[in-house]
């Protein structure tokens, strides 16, 4: 492109090094954005060249406008409320105040007609972000190899029940399916349980991992990738127990709400989200102790009293601990473990927490941080 605009000659503007770049004579393509309609984009009326008439013959500056001339299409005028907007709207109206973040998150990832995980596949390049298992087939394979390795170490239970909390588009367990193919008398031991929100994930989840209809249900089928029996549910707690398990999370504990505390001259306080005047959305502080505040004493006691000092936000996520009792409580009663993978927030929450869990009966959380 450059060497043709330096090549191209002719219909050039020449412009003596003096003359400012947005002189009247030169009409500025920033005032031509509001004044008048974009022209056509067309080779010769979207590209710009500017020469600098040097005196050192041969001295040559080209500028390739042709981006200026054809900005996105945008208005300063705000955009209609969405159908999720118009809800949380309503939300905080009939609340007769502000929501915490956590309501507002949980309401914007999984409200169920228009929540960001509920009605469409958001990974990958088409989508808004990657995670591990869709960058490389060799994660699920890895994950594979640790499950084959707790299972021998269970004993080779005859019946396990593989759980995954929000298993995206199923890729994680696809690939762990095919890598531990060889290793029959485990396949043949495995009842996948997915829990997962999303219908529209759990459809592709189904897709992926090539599924038979067992039953007129749509919550339960078997994979032909290893004639595993696969159930979905939207919860942990509606996943039957009884059975030894093993539990798989990778950027689940991410997705769960959080609370936000900010601390202030006059002490801890819940950060809120309301509508403001201009009826955007806008963060405010709780004036008064808020049913979350319970959970920023327990965090606050994990952490040391220097270590507090310093601290100006804090994140808690209740959904988060309760989740991780209650998988501690399962493996403690059903045997098995559980592996969670999770960034360094949702992380600590959980070890955190394990920490002060105890157990006689045998059962183990392990924690990847990613
Ligand atoms: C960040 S994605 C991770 C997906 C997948 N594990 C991966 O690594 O590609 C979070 C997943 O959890 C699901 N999810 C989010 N919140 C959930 C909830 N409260 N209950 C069940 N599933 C949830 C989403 O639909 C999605 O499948």
């Amino acid at each position: 492109m450059l060497r043709r605009l330096l090549t191209q000659t002719s219909s050039r503007r020449l412009l003596s090094c003096k003359t400012p770049f947005f002189s009247k004579s030169s009409p500025s393509p920033f005032s031509s954005l509001s004044s008048s309609p974009d022209p056509p984009r067309s080779e010769s009326s979207t590209v710009e060249h500017v020469e600098e008439a040097n005196a050192v013959a041969g001295k040559t500056i080209s500028v390739d406008r042709s981006d200026l001339f054809n900005p996105l299409d945008h208005s300063h005028e705000p955009a209609p409320d969405s159908e999720l907007v118009k809800h949380l709207k309503s939300v905080i109206k009939f609340r007769g105040g502000p929501i915490s973040v956590a309501e507002y998150m949980e309401e914007v990832l999984t409200n169920p007609q228009s929540g960001y995980y509920m009605n469409r596949d958001v990974f990958g390049t088409q989508g808004d972000f990657i995670t591990s298992p869709e960058v490389s087939q060799m994660f699920g394979e890895m994950i594979g190899v640790w499950t084959v390795c707790l299972w021998e170490q269970m004993g080779r239970p005859e019946r396990v029940k593989l759980i995954e909390l929000g298993p995206g588009r199923g890729t994680l367990m696809v690939d762990l399916l095919r890598g531990t193919s060889k290793f029959r008398e485990f396949t043949d031991s495995l009842h996948i349980h997915l829990v997962e929100c999303s219908p529209a994930l759990q459809k592709l989840q189904r897709q992926n991992l090539k599924c038979t209809d067992e039953s007129s249900s749509e919550k339960k089928a078997i994979s032909s990738l290893a004639g595993t029996p696969v159930h979905w549910h939207a919860t942990l707690e509606e996943v039957p127990s009884g059975v030894p398990t093993i539990i798989i999370a990778h950027e689940f504990y991410d997705a769960l709400p959080v609370h936000q505390f900010q601390k202030s001259p006059r002490g801890w306080f819940e950060k809120m989200v309301d509508v403001g005047e201009d009826s955007q959305f806008r963060f405010v502080l709780s004036p008064h102790p808020t049913p979350a505040s319970l959970y920023l004493m327990k965090r606050c006691t994990w952490a040391t009293p220097e270590e507090r000092e310093k601290l100006e936000h804090v994140e808690i996520s209740p959904k988060s601990m309760d989740l991780t009792q209650e998988m501690a409580k399962r493996i403690g009663s059903d045997g098995g473990g559980a592996l969670i993978m999770a960034w360094m927030d949702s992380f600590q929450t959980v070890f955190r927490l394990l920490e002060n869990t105890s157990s006689s009966t045998y059962w183990m959380i392990q924690g990847l941080l990613i």
